[in-house]
């Protein structure tokens, strides 16, 4: 089994298993600032799954103190902890404090989201002739991978030498016909927690059939450690078009200018300026829930998006390969859900910006291919960079 080493990790409870240091975290805090801590991963078991599988919770932790807790089931991001411009750590992702709050119900917070991030309109898209059927779960059509799709799956989870910082790979199979798509699917992500305070996905997947293949990360944001809604945060997209939507938020197929629309966003500006309900242009949602079309060449890391909170200080840069982001202003979220330490997540509390190819893209003939053929590799990158401004 290929998780078997942390199995037997888990035998003996909490271990820290360090990177070119055997010290365990607790001595590092003491470390004087002429030896710089290193980077380390600790595991602890994070309870079970229906079907009795072990869910670990990994901790990532890097020479500067920054701290992300991820777990085996969905590669869930349970937690963020970066300084504000004052050095206070805050956790600055949504989620829940165990995994009963995960299995109950999730917005996809934090989770690897496969096969396909975003919607295929009414669950079905052809290839070679054969016209496959996914599970309609969104208003008509298929979101995020179906009912279990990768965010619902306990991946087999190893540590990986990373010259940056500390990593970890996700890896698993997706059998063929799991959610209704073809192909057996070997998928691999890994999750890199670098010294320079980077937290960078890189996905890779191969087929034995043809297929279709978008992966993402939705980690919902809130730099200012969920202390308030993220509408004066401020945003940045690298993107003079995006991508009109029909009321279920499938594509119309139009790629529009952002220029004198509120979609504009390539000056750095407040989520909540131009979020109105009342806007029409944002369609069902009342809120920004779109994806923009990258400027630049998506086969080259680019600058795709920044973030930026000014009570806190904090900000963020999103690089990617992918040709599109979607920005989600959490606008489903709505107060019915208590996430960690009893914070009610009320409207917009969250921020997702989710690299990939374009929704609908098997159903639309002009979006860069999201099809993958046996003998071909899937690779994509995205890296966060975090930052006090
Ligand atoms: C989608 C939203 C959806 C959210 C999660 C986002 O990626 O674009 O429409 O509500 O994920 O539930």
């Amino acid at each position: 089994m290929k998780n078997s080493i942390f199995n037997s990790l888990l035998v003996a409870g909490i271990v820290a298993m360090t990177v070119g240091c055997s010290a365990p975290k607790s001595q590092e805090k003491e470390e004087t600032t002429e030896e710089m801590a290193k980077a380390t991963i600790a595991s602890e078991p994070f309870g079970e799954l229906p079907t009795g599988e072990k869910v670990t919770l990994f901790t990532m932790t890097n020479a500067n103190g920054v701290e992300a807790k991820v777990m085996s089931y969905g590669g869930i991001i349970t937690s963020f902890k970066t300084p504000d411009k004052n050095g206070n750590m805050d956790d600055i992702v949504l989620g829940y404090d165990n995994l009963q709050g995960y299995l109950e119900t999730t917005p996809y917070f934090g989770a690897i989201i496969g096969r396909y991030g975003n919607r295929i309109a009414k669950g079905k898209f052809t290839i070679d002739g054969v016209e496959y059927d996914l599970a309609v779960n969104n208003i008509g059509n298929h979101l995020h991978g179906g009912l279990a799709g990768f965010d619902k799956v306990n991946w087999n989870v190893k540590e990986v030498p990373s010259e940056k910082g500390v990593a970890l790979e996700f890896k698993r199979t997706s059998p063929d016909m799991e959610e209704g798509y073809p192909g057996n699917l070997d998928v691999t992500v890994v999750y890199t927690l670098g010294d320079d305070n980077t937290l960078e996905f890189d996905y890779t997947a191969t087929t034995d059939k043809n297929t279709v293949v978008n992966l993402t990360q939705h980690s919902y944001f809130n730099l200012n450690g969920s202390k308030s809604d993220i509408l004066d945060h401020e945003i940045m997209l690298n993107a003079d078009q995006f991508i009109p939507v029909d009321e279920t938020l499938i594509p119309t197929g139009e790629l529009r200018p952002v220029a004198g629309t509120p979609f504009d966003f390539t000056q750095s500006k407040k989520i909540g300026v131009e979020i109105s309900a009342e806007n029409q242009q944002l369609a069902y949602g009342g809120g920004y829930d779109h994806c923009w079309v990258l400027n630049d060449d998506p086969k080259e890391m680019m600058l795709a998006a920044t973030a930026y909170e000014p009570n806190s200080g904090r900000a963020m840069d999103v690089y990617t390969t992918e040709p599109g982001i979607q920005f989600y202003s959490g606008n489903f979220l709505d107060g019915t859900i208590t996430g960690k330490n009893g914070v009610v997540y009320n409207h917009r509390y969250g921020f997702c910006l989710e690299t990939q190819h374009f929704p609908d893209s098997p159903n639309q003939e002009s979006f860069p291919t999201t099809n993958l053929a046996p003998g071909e590799t899937y690779h994509t990158t995205t890296l966060m960079k975090f930052y006090i401004k």
